[in-house]
């Protein structure tokens, strides 16, 4: 291990000491006389220069150091203090910890694209771009358990396989130990899920929440933070197959109660990204301007994203129902045009990714929180209002993303629980523990879940899900 970060030596240089770094070289100039190695060591979007006299080292080590390979550095630091660009590592010795043949070696020190990257996802972390959306990934991360820590909630570890479907939507990756040449049946010719591993059909979970619940009606308030899957064939610039959600879920609490703490919660973790990792924030702004530039100017956006991140931690987001969402998107200019490709009519439509946006980039301008939704497009599980046609559920919708987060205060009355379960057939049998909560002991509960990955694309700007988590799956794709 090299005795220094690259971020420690350019926050606290000691000129004239002796440092001793390793890292990735991003490129490699100079002269006959003179080499300029410009180093990174994932510790901080900025490199380190070392210069290293020709007539020090010999040729032969010199010529190897190329772009991507591995480097010890130990030398004197010089410059001037207080001017970052001026620190320098004068090399007494350079060690080549790891070739990379720069005839194969995939990166070259130019701008490649996005697609190509995640072809050589086992790479992309070297570059400039990646490194600063995957330290923010930490980041957000460490952000969401410092806020829930902060504020009573209990992290609880729900299961990845299980037999319920939570969302009722049956978009679930089967779990199975079954050789599938040979799969045990019934005699009625159904397969006999008896003889399978956990003798009975299991999948990968598309939610912790139903397991978050029981959580709550003892902890008070929990959350949990993990993988979900869903197999749904959407091949979309929103949408993973694996994808990791936050879902708090709050005793005595109501969807109002529910609405302030997710939108407490979204502000904190921006505002804890904009304070703590404003250098890899501002590069990826920059990052976006250069993208944009070639864009006409009615496609570019309105705002950077720095401006666009302070921008909703500044405002409050707007909270309106379904049915004032039906009004508005009935009569706006598209609807009315035909200009969206599903036509708004009324009452009961489902709210497109083409609609929500609509609402937030054109009509409200910022994050919208929409309530009381049609009982029939909404989850079994959601409380049920007076009217019993709408349910107490809320969607935020973000510019430019589109669904950030699904939430709900729950049915927490066994009686109308039982009837909305038996009247969208979910399996009662297999949420008979789920059911038992509201025989003994029910309160008022409500939670949500966030899209990781849905507010990481918001932070980073990332416009394609693929980009902001390390490998993806996708339909067709779970390389690396
Ligand atoms: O709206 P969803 O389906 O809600 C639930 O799963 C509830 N059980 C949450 C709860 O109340 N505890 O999913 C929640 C969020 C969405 O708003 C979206 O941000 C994200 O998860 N999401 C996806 N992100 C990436 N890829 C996908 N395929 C996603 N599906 C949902
Ligand atoms: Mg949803």
């Amino acid at each position: 291990m090299g005795k220094a970060r690259i971020i420690e030596i350019l926050e606290a240089p000691i000129i004239n000491s002796t440092v001793d770094i390793n890292g990735w070289v991003r490129t490699r100039r100079g002269s006959k006389n003179v080499s300029f190695i410009s180093v990174n060591d994932g510790s901080t979007i900025r490199n380190i220069q070392v210069v290293a006299e020709s007539s020090n080292f010999k040729e032969e080590l010199l010529k190897k150091i190329t772009t991507g390979s591995c480097i010890k550095v130990i030398g004197k630091l010089i410059g001037s203090s207080g001017q970052e660009q001026n620190l320098e590592i004068n090399a007494e010795s350079i060690s080549i910890l790891g070739e990379a043949d720069g005839e194969e070696y995939p990166l070259q020190p130019k701008k490649h694209s996005l697609e190509f990257l995640r072809e050589k996802a086992h790479l992309r972390f070297r570059t400039n771009t990646f490194s600063a959306v995957f330290r923010l990934r930490h980041a957000l991360t460490f952000a969401i358990h410092n806020y829930f820590n902060s504020n009573g909630y209990i992290n609880i570890h729900t299961p990845v396989i299980t037999g319920a479907d939570a969302e009722g939507a049956g978009e679930m990756f089967k779990v199975s130990n079954f050789n599938f040449n040979d799969i045990p049946k019934k005699e009625n010719g159904e397969i006999d899920y008896n003889k399978d591993f956990f003798g009975k059909q299991t999948n990968l979970t598309v939610s912790g929440q139903l397991e978050a619940e029981l959580g709550a009606l003892a902890l008070g308030r929990v959350y949990t933070f993990g993988p979900t899957f869903r197999a749904e064939n959407s091949n979309t610039s929103r949408h993973l197959s694996e994808f990791w959600m936050i879902e708090p879920e709050t005793a005595f609490a109501d969807l109002n109660d529910n609405m302030d703490l997710a939108e407490d919660f979204l502000k904190y973790c921006i505002k804890y990204c904009l304070e703590n990792y404003r250098e890899d924030l501002d590069f990826l702004n920059s990052r976006l301007e250069n993208e944009e530039k070639n864009l006409k100017k009615e496609e570019r956006s309105e705002m950077s994203l720095l401006q666009r991140l302070s921008f909703v931690i500044d405002n409050n987001f707007e909270r309106i129902s379904y049915s004032e969402a039906i009004d508005i998107l009935r009569n706006c200019k598209p609807n009315k045009k035909k200009k969206f490709q599903f036509i708004i009519n009324g009452f009961g439509d489902e709210l497109q990714s083409e609609h929500e946006r609509h609402l937030v980039e054109k009509t409200f301008k910022k994050p919208v929180i929409i309530t009381d939704y049609p009982k029939e497009i909404k989850a079994f599980y959601m409380k049920m209002n007076d009217d019993n046609s709408t349910v107490r559920a809320m969607d935020i919708l973000f510019p430019l993303i589109g669904e950030m987060v699904g939430g709900s205060q729950r049915e927490e009355d066994y009686v109308k629980l039982n009837k909305r379960m038996e009247e969208m057939n979910v399996d009662k049998d297999e949420l008979w523990w789920y059911l038992e909560t509201r025989k003994f002991g029910t309160c008022v509960h409500s939670g949500f879940g966030l899209g990781f990955e849905r507010l990481m694309m918001f932070i980073t700007g990332m416009k394609n899900i693929r980009d902001v988590i390390p490998f993806p799956r996708t339909p067709q794709n779970a390389e690396f």
